[in-house]
């Protein structure tokens, strides 16, 4: 089996789902690539080598450039925040290198053209890390919809509601806060929450033609950590918009930091014509399922547990009856990925797939200042 070096750029949060999805893929999945954790890339050394030594990194690296251009590295993972992606994607693509992203790729849809200018010319494999995507119950509910068993589609529903930033105590900037932060963060709950929301939407239900939206900031200033100073909060702290897709059908797209009680609630619903499907990431290995084609007597919601060998990924875990969680997504994603490279294919969400969730998220952030309907960019 050939063996994939990744050169990993960032030891966070994400820095630990992907080092994870990593060493494990190749336990679970029949894959054409043996994935080593060859460099870990942080500023700070110290913990840059604690982080190698517990994941099994082989060397550690302060500066991505070397990284970049060290001819040991195959793949750069960029999970640093959102400032960092495009200068390194575009590094990366540039020194021939496959390239895996965190999302939002970029902070916006000019900062993602640029990056998917640079793979598409370098023609190296990449892909974004909207990992919600594969969920085996949000897999499943995108079989079902191309099989056409929900009929014309009407409706589009997702939430994605947090609770973390209410205290007006809660500095901006820095390590942890750097959401908080406009400059490094591109926008708000809009780039952060909702991207994903629109990844999968669009995954499920077309291209998204056109937006209305709201958005607030709650907190108008907070002490910055890198600064010391008070200074204007630039980010939106709650976004709300409506959509209407190409496909004809409606949304309502709602994120939020400031849902006091929810941490991490990420819900979609799809109402067609002869079905509808519901999902929550607080009980994701469930699909809520109705098919007005059951016989009127029995007909109801369902509660499906994603736990069957028949269901998508599940094959590959443990038994029927026996869940799989948050993690297993990001094995799933680098599953496909190397698959994927493994049969000369684009991985999706490719970079491209990136640029159309920044584009929608651009459209948002638009409506909003300008209070009026706006078109999502068309692209070739
Ligand atoms: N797919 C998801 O569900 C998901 C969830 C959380 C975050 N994210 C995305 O992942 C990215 C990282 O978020 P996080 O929550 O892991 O952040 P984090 O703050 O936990 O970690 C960021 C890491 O990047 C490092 N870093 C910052 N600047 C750097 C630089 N110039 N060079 C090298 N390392 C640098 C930091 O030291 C830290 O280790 C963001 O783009 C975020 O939007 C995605």
């Amino acid at each position: 089996m050939k063996k994939l070096r990744i050169g990993m750029i960032g030891y966070g949060f994400m820095g630990r789902t992907h080092s994870n999805a990593f060493r494990s893929v190749n336990n679970f999945f029949d894959v054409p690539y043996e994935p080593v954790l060859q460099t870990i890339c942080a500023r700070n050394e110290e913990r840059a080598g604690k982080f190698a030594s517990n994941w099994g990194f082989a060397s550690t690296e302060t500066d991505w450039r070397k990284v970049v251009a060290s001819p040991d590295i195959d793949l750069i993972d960029i999970a640093s925040p959102n400032d960092t992606h495009a200068e390194i994607a575009i590094a990366a693509a540039e020194a021939g290198k496959m390239v895996m992203c965190e999302k939002p790729l970029g902070r916006n849809g000019a900062e993602s053209e640029a990056i998917v200018d640079a793979v598409e010319k370098a023609g190296v494999p990449n892909m974004v890390w909207y990992n919600y995507r594969r969920v085996p119950a949000v897999t499943l509910a995108k079989q079902l919809i191309d099989e056409g068993r929900l009929g014309r589609i009407f409706h589009y529903r997702a939430k994605f509601l947090q609770d973390w930033t209410i205290s007006t105590d809660l500095p901006q900037g820095g390590e942890g806060l750097w959401r908080l932060d406009v400059k490094v963060a591109g926008s708000g709950v809009t780039g952060d929450l909702l991207a994903h929301c629109i990844d999968t939407a669009m995954w499920l239900n077309g291209g998204i033609e056109e937006v209305s939206a709201v958005t607030e900031t709650f907190i108008k200033s907070r002490k910055h950590n890198l600064t010391g100073a008070v200074e204007p909060v630039g980010i939106d702290d709650a976004s709300l918009f409506l959509a209407r897709f190409k496909n004809g059908s409606l949304a309502t797209f709602e994120a939020t930091r400031y849902a006091r009680g929810h941490k991490a609630l990420y819900t979609l619903e799809i109402n067609g014509e002869d079905a509808s499907i519901m999902w929550d990431l607080h009980d994701l290995h469930r699909l809520q399922y109705f098919d007005h084609k059951d016989e009127g007597r029995l007909r109801g919601w369902k509660n499906v547990h994603i736990t069957d060998r028949e269901h998508p990924y599940m094959a590959n875990w443990w038994v029927p009856g026996l869940q799989i969680g948050y993690e297993h997504t990001f094995i799933h994603q680098v599953a496909d990925f190397l698959t994927a490279v493994g049969g000369g294919k684009a991985a999706p969400p490719t970079f491209r797939d990136g640029l159309a969730t920044d584009d929608v998220t651009d459209a948002v952030l638009q409506a909003a200042a300008t209070r009026s309907w706006t078109k999502v960019k068309e692209r070739a």
